[in-house]
């Protein structure tokens, strides 16, 4: 098999990976890197991300007080440390974005604009109206293309990592276009490949978000982190789960039950609309239970109301939301209310590592949505995500530099043979698997259903097991997956079936995970264990694939000056 040689090999071409590209390239442009992204950079899912990126810039906010917010927000499972760092080099990645073209909206005196975001107590996030992902994600592709020695592969499907003695030399990857499997070898490998989105099935994540670098590091012996910890965002779309910001919440909009009010003044009294998503979900969900939602063809929902900004705000702030609104539910926002209710957002755990992107595997590293740090814990506030991959895409991709001066490449013979072993294993499980009568896209409707309806925005012991052991069964039965597609160019089923599989063997992670804590935190909410249980689960989950499922050990909070205390908004 063809091997290609590099030193750092990023997979995964959005925010993160863009990001720790260019730290890279920057930092020592010799060093032969290469971003492997399975879709063409600027279709990455952070092109989705709307609402903005907070960052500390204003006389009347503190490291400090962005530090407090993102740890009470995350329930206090965030490593205090990693966020004290996060919060101080947020201030100059977005201070540097703009520089490379990111056009941040401006007050009238010029400086950069701020508006309000869920747990937030100060305005901090800055945006580009509400198109802030497309345009950062912009700003870092075209800065990206400045660096001649930045290799990409568009549209390249990674398969595995390939590990000798617990040591990343590389990945074994495939070709979606000519269907050829290659070897790309590398001293260092940075994931950040994205959430685990699209195991739901209401959803504002992009279909290529399925679990990939969690799977692909959970296979290869590394743990995974606090995958219980799932973020519904409380307004998605009806119907489709679209994301509608929650600037619109920052811009003023309110949500309203059926009986015309302003309910969160029952659940937040002091944060209402802009409490952290936890706590709207929930709220949202509750009053849906106590029967004041809307009922409509796709079910219940409620109003998100922004007729009161009037269209010239509307327009200048919140465009795409109006956009989304006319293209997908045939309503305008000017005029009428919004239908919507909770969709899976985000992914609070993710591949363990830690503030430097440094996994407990030599030559891996990660970053974005796709590691835990972990600076979000059990909830992650709204517009940290978008400044998390810039700052720790870019710390990433420097340690990822320190590593390699020193690194020794796994010898290509060890890599030969490492990739036929998986070769022979995607001919068996994908290729000619079973006797045909298993179809992926059953399993995968199957798995959504039991993750939407089990291991939803509530949990409790029986629907947790119950789900434990559909997925099992589910895995089972993906042993008997016959592809129709036999070709390998192009053959996007193959693509799908091993996504799936990532899917299968995460979500076994979360519902296991999630039936352990047997508490109440953050985005991880028990109705038969209420409350939170520091005593027993002030740690995090870490997983290793075991032999028989998921094995599960603990690891340490660190807390430096924030003691937990009683989440109240
Ligand atoms: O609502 C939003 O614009 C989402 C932002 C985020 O997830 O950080």
């Amino acid at each position: 098999m063809d091997i290609i040689n590099h030193d750092i090999l990023i997979v995964g071409g959005g925010g993160a990976g863009l990001r720790a590209a260019i730290a890279i390239s920057q930092m020592s442009p010799s060093l032969k890197t290469a971003v492997i992204s399975k879709v063409y950079p600027m279709r990455s899912h952070t092109v989705a991300a709307e609402g903005g990126s907070a960052a500390v810039l204003n006389d009347d906010d503190t490291h400090d007080l962005h530090a407090y917010d993102t740890i009470k927000g995350s329930d206090y499972l965030a490593d205090q440390d990693a966020v004290e760092v996060f919060v101080r080099d947020a201030t100059n990645e977005v201070r540097q974005i703009e520089r490379w073209g990111c056009p941040w909206n401006r007050e009238e005196d010029g400086t950069i604009a701020a508006r309000w975001f869920g747990g937030m107590s100060r305005k901090r996030t800055l945006h580009a109206a509400d198109k802030t992902g497309f345009h950062l994600l912009h700003a870092l592709f075209q800065t990206s293309l400045k660096f001649d020695t930045l290799k990409r592969y568009d549209e390249w499907h990674v398969c595995a990592l390939l590990v000798d003695n617990g040591k990343v030399g590389g990945v074994l990857a495939l070709n979606t276009r000519t269907g050829v499997f290659s070897i790309l070898s590398a001293k260092a490998v940075i994931l950040c490949t994205g959430g685990v989105g699209r195991m739901y099935a209401f959803t504002s994540n992009a279909g290529i978000k399925t679990a990939d670098g969690a799977a692909l590091t959970y296979r290869a012996g590394g743990p995974i982190k606090d995958m219980e910890f799932i973020q519904f965002h409380p307004s998605g779309l009806m119907r489709t789960g679209i994301l509608i910001t929650e600037a619109s919440r920052g811009e003023g909009g309110y949500l309203f039950n059926k009986d015309g009010k302003r309910f969160l003044e029952n659940y937040a009294p002091s944060k209402m609309e802009l409490a952290p998503r936890d706590i709207v979900s929930r709220s949202i969900i509750e009053e849906i239970l106590a029967g004041r939602g809307f009922k409509g063809t796709y079910g219940s929902y409620i109003h998100l109301d922004l007729r009161h900004l009037g269209e010239a705000k509307i327009m200048e702030k919140l465009p795409m939301v109006r956009e989304l609104c006319l293209d997908f539910a045939g309503m305008d926002p000017v005029y009428d209310p919004i239908p919507i209710r909770p969709t899976m957002h985000y992914t609070m755990g993710g591949i363990h590592c830690d503030k430097d992107g440094k996994t407990p595997m030599p030559g891996l590293f990660s970053a974005g949505e796709a590691a835990c740090v972990s600076i979000h814990g059990a909830n992650r506030l709204g517009s940290n995500s978008l400044t998390e991959l810039l700052v720790f895409g870019a710390r990433a991709g420097r340690t990822a530099v320190e590593y390699v001066s020193t690194a020794k490449p796994v010898s290509a013979d060890k890599l030969q043979s490492l990739a036929k072993d998986r070769m022979d294993f995607i001919q068996k499980r994908y290729m000619k698997a079973g006797n045909g009568k298993e179809k992926i896209g059953a399993i995968l409707s199957e798995l959504r259903k039991t993750m939407d309806e089990k291991v939803g925005i509530y949990r409790t012991e029986e629907p947790l097991k119950e789900a434990i052991q559909i997925i099992q069964k589910l895995k089972e039965r993906f042993n008997k997956i016959t592809l129709t597609q036999q070709s390998r160019v192009f053959n996007t089923e193959l693509t799908a079936a091993m996504e799936l599989d990532n899917m299968l063997e995460i979500a076994h992670v979360i519902a296991m995970c999630a039936q352990v804590r047997k508490e109440s935190r953050g985005g991880h909410a028990r109705k038969d264990y209420p409350t939170r249980n520091d005593e027993q689960f002030l740690h995090h989950s870490l997983t290793y694939q075991g032999k028989d499922g998921p094995r599960r050990e603990t690891f340490p909070v660190t807390i430096t000056k924030w003691q937990p205390e009683e989440r109240k908004y």
